[in-house]
């Protein structure tokens, strides 16, 4: 009787998509708990990659069901154009895609609202991925927002009206360039709600405990990084879920005491997009061939990913709030080839050396205090087992579990299923 639950420790893709994917086989369930189509989980198996933004990193396993739980806020629009992406697979999500009623819809108004919050920040914007993010999460916790379940009734598009002229208002209000035609974005969105409406709408809390006491298995995924968390990543550029552990027992209605293993996934290096302190980031030649080798673009925006050294300050703070039972680390074979591997062990802070995560991490307040490793050349894509893997690299992953006090059960040499390597 146990959901595990997977999350990643940085700042996002860090593989989550990947990993799910190629666990799915344990589970009867995946089910995801908090963000929306601000996430992009890539998936890589017979030849074809695929980007998953709100379905779960299951759907492409037929025998599990997939699960969207109360935390995710879900836009119609982008959701139907992800069905219509799985068309081609025949995947009968009818059957095995399942959406919560209590899980919040973005509005296009929402989207509008996104985007001229951030134009009105100017330098300081958060780098959104402007898919209404904010703005949905907001009309939730003030107690406004659009339930899947309200869909169901009769009236929902008098409470839509109301919302909608209440964020037009707010726009206007924010007194930015923001060009927009709503008419047409309402055409496009109830279209998508009408299609939405023929998956099943569910009270996935007591499914998901009626499951468990079943007997099934549950994998509880993440989605953004626990640096990206609202409360515990580095605020104000952050998303506005809490991406960490506790997000898992709120996003679906599982008590805290059923959650068994977490696994905590982490990049070999470190990578950031949108705006916000990122201490170990690289604006040299070493950071440029981790972005080109790592092929570190953004897999919603599009944007390039600010590359960087691993940082064990950052990463044991997220291994501590989320109780990571077991690590995952990705991308090893992205660090072939660099002569020298860095760590951040330590912080300088205020003049001294300090191993935990100040409030303030800005270049101003902190600087990195590194530990060098020997690199290594081969590649490392090919290799299946841990044995194969260069003394190098185990002496790296040695020291990591020990610094981290956790031990590193998978390690990912590439971006297809195969290329995965179980300790
Ligand atoms: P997610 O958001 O955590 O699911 O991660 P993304 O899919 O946004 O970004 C991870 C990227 O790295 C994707 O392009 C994956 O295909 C790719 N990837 C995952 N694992 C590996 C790996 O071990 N090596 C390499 N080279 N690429 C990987
Ligand atoms: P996955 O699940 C990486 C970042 C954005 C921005 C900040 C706020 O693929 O790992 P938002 O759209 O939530 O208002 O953006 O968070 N961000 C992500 N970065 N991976 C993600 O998801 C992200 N989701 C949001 O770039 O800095
Ligand atoms: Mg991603």
């Amino acid at each position: 009787m146990a959901v595990d639950l997977l999350l990643g420790l940085q700042w996002g893709d860090e593989g989550k998509g990947k990993i799910v994917d190629v666990l799915t086989a344990n589970y009867d369930i995946i089910a995801r708990f908090q963000g929306g189509p601000n996430a992009g989980h890539t998936l890589e198996f017979d030849g074809i990659k695929h980007v998953l933004r709100t379905i779960p990193s299951g759907i492409f396993h037929k025998t599990s069901t997939n699960v969207i739980g109360n935390g995710v806020v879900i836009d119609p629009v982008v959701f139907i154009k992800e069905l219509e992406g799985l068309d081609q697979f025949k995947i009968d999500y009818k059957k095995t895609l399942i959406v919560s009623r209590k899980a919040h819809v973005i509005l296009p108004t929402h989207r509008l609202l996104d985007a001229a919050s951030e134009a009105s920040k100017g330098k300081a914007k958060i780098g959104s991925t402007l898919k209404g993010i904010g703005p949905t999460y907001m009309d939730k916790t003030g107690r406004n927002g659009i339930r899947i379940g309200d869909l169901e009734l009769p009236n929902w598009k008098e409470k839509y009206r109301s919302l909608a002229n209440k964020h037009e208002a707010m726009i206007k209000f924010y007194n930015v360039d923001v060009q927009y035609d709503l008419e047409e974005m309402e055409v496009e969105f109830f279209e998508a709600v009408e299609r939405l409406k023929e998956l099943q709408f569910i009270d996935s809390e007591e499914y998901i405990n009626s499951s468990i006491k079943a007997g099934k298995t549950v994998l509880a995924e993440g989605a953004q990084g626990s640096l990206l968390d609202i409360d515990f990543g580095t605020y104000p550029f952050v998303t506005s879920s809490n991406t960490t552990a506790a997000g898992a027992c709120t996003g679906l209605g599982v008590a805290p005491n059923r959650i068994k293993e977490v696994y905590g996934i982490f990049k070999a290096y470190t990578t950031r997009v949108g705006s916000g302190p990122f201490p170990t980031e690289l604006f040299d030649k070493v950071g440029n061939d981790m972005a080109i080798i790592g092929n570190e673009v953004g897999a919603v925006t599009g944007r390039p990913r600010r590359c960087g050294w691993l940082d064990l300050v950052a990463l044991k703070y997220a291994v501590d709030v989320n109780g990571v039972t077991q690590l995952m680390m990705m991308k090893a074979d992205v660090l072939s080839g660099f002569e020298t591997i860095k760590v951040a062990t330590k912080y300088l802070y205020k003049g001294e050396e300090i191993s935990h995560l100040p409030y303030n991490i800005e270049p101003e307040n902190v600087t990195p205090v590194y530990q060098e490793f020997k690199g290594w050349s081969q590649d490392l894509t090919k290799m299946s087992t841990e044995d194969e893997l260069p003394k190098e690299v185990q002496d790296y992953i040695a020291f990591l579990e020990k610094e981290l006090d956790t031990p590193i059960k998978v390690v990912s040499v590439g971006p297809d299923r195969k290329q995965t390597i179980f300790r």
